[in-house]
């Protein structure tokens, strides 16, 4: 568990799963993102939460606001496959109701600090073309700007790719190895 000002922040547990199907399932939360999701596929994407979360301490994360006791928002790496290298890739998203207060900033640079303290690497982000607010997050939490990219699943949609050393840098920071 990590505790900041406002925040907590700590692994996900089978007890957030209402929460988190509400929020996978709701447009406004799901902005800037592959889509909303249906119920089903909301579980699907909460099981991946708990399956990774099991794997790297800096997994996506629940972030609870202290005030309310209530999950905000998550921080923390999911995983994407690019250019052949089946990569973590760090992401935030928080509810609208508080965004603009620097919870993601907050929450964020809370676990990269345990991420910097566990191994070195090179972590991936990627945010789309015209989303500042996410932008000026990864810039606070010392991402820099890397190339721009196109998905084929995506055509219209231009992304930016941004990179962060963590701990001393190094390789890009790769998802574990589901056979050990
Ligand atoms: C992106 C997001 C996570 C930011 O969360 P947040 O808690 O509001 O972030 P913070 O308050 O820590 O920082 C937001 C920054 O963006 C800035 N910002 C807000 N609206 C902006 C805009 N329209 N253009 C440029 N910057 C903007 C804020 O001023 C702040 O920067 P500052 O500290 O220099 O003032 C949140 O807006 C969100 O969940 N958006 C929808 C989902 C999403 O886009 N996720 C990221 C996908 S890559």
């Amino acid at each position: 568990m990590i505790e900041t000002d406002r925040l907590l922040v700590r692994p996900p547990v089978e007890d957030d799963r209402a929460r988190f199907v509400e929020l996978f399932t709701d447009e406004a939360f799901t902005v800037w993102s592959g889509g909303v999701h249906d119920v089903a596929s909301a579980n699907e994407r909460f099981d991946g939460m708990l399956v990774l979360a099991d794997a790297v301490p800096y997994a996506k994360q629940p972030v609870i606001e202290k005030d309310t006791g209530t999950i905000v928002g998550y921080s923390g790496v999911g995983t994407v496959v690019f250019e052949g290298l089946d990569r973590l890739e760090w992401g935030w998203r928080f509810v609208p109701a508080v965004r603009g207060k620097g919870y993601a900033t907050e929450a964020t640079k809370a676990l990269l600090d345990l991420a910097d303290s566990q191994g070195n690497g090179e972590m991936l982000c990627i945010i789309a073309t015209g989303n500042n607010p996410s932008m000026r997050v990864a810039e606070k939490a010392g991402f820099h700007k890397w190339r721009t990219h196109v998905w084929d699943e995506a055509p219209g949609q231009d992304t930016q790719l941004l990179l962060r050393s963590i701990g001393a840098g190094g390789e890009p920071m790769l998802a574990p190895n589901p056979n050990g």
